[in-house]
């Protein structure tokens, strides 16, 4: 893989959601396929990187061979591998959709059902972007925002309060863009304000947009 684009990068990508218990049997969780993410490592792997893959619950699969997959159910479990691995990383994308919040009483048993309505208690997640960005060194840091208003504005605070080198911003307005589909339409925000607006792409060519964007930062 010596001249490749990649070549002796090694990169950590997290992908899917994540799925946090309330009982052995359910949990909460969301719609998330992951798709975005594993194109995004496959991408990479290609382009000659290490990769390291952090997913959530999906029925994808990658060649392991050439990809380091590290499945994980609950944005605890997501935490600890990504930090586990942060220190040896060049380049980190946070494509997981991480539950915000997790139940806060996770029964040993599955749950009996009772008269009446339940209430189920609920706790914060870490947020896995924040606290890597907290702890950044050298490493290319890169978020995605997914906003329903001020979209621009509300990836640009979080690109700052997050500590990211840059942001993928999916435009929800746009028919076709965003979650479980197969196509996305993104606005790329790097740190200096540096913006570019793609247009409506399957995700495999989305993912070599944002390695493109990355690379020419990277080496600049
Ligand atoms: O703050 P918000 O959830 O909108 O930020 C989205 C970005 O932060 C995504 O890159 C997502 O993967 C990451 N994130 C995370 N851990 C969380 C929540 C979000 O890594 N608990």
């Amino acid at each position: 893989s010596q001249g490749l684009p990649l070549s002796g990068k090694k990169v950590l990508i997290t992908a899917g959601p994540t799925h946090e218990p309330l009982d052995p049997v359910r949990f909460l969780g969301n719609r998330s396929s992951g798709t975005m993410g594993f194109e995004l490592a496959k991408k990479a792997a290609n382009l000659g990187a290490k990769v390291i893959l952090v997913s959530g619950p999906t029925n994808l699969s990658v060649d392991e061979e050439t990809i380091q997959l590290i499945r994980i159910t609950s944005a605890q479990e997501m935490y600890e591998a990504c930090h586990e691995h942060f220190d040896d990383v060049d380049v980190v994308i946070a494509a997981a959709a991480v539950a915000d919040y997790r139940p806060k009483h996770v029964a040993q048993e599955k749950m009996k059902k009772k008269d009446g309505d339940l209430q189920i208690e609920l706790e914060r997640n870490p947020d896995i972007l924040l606290s890597l960005g907290a702890r950044k060194d050298n490493q290319f840091l890169v978020g995605f925002a997914l906003e329903t208003e001020n979209e621009l504005e509300n990836a640009k605070d979080k690109l700052e309060r997050k500590n990211l080198d840059a942001i993928v911003l999916n435009s929800l307005k746009d028919d076709g863009a965003g979650f479980g589909g197969s196509t996305n339409k993104i606005t790329f925000i790097d740190k200096n304000s540096g913006i570019k607006t793609f247009g409506l792409k399957t995700k495999p060519e989305v993912a070599s947009d944002i390695w493109e964007e990355i690379i020419s930062r990277i080496h600049a």
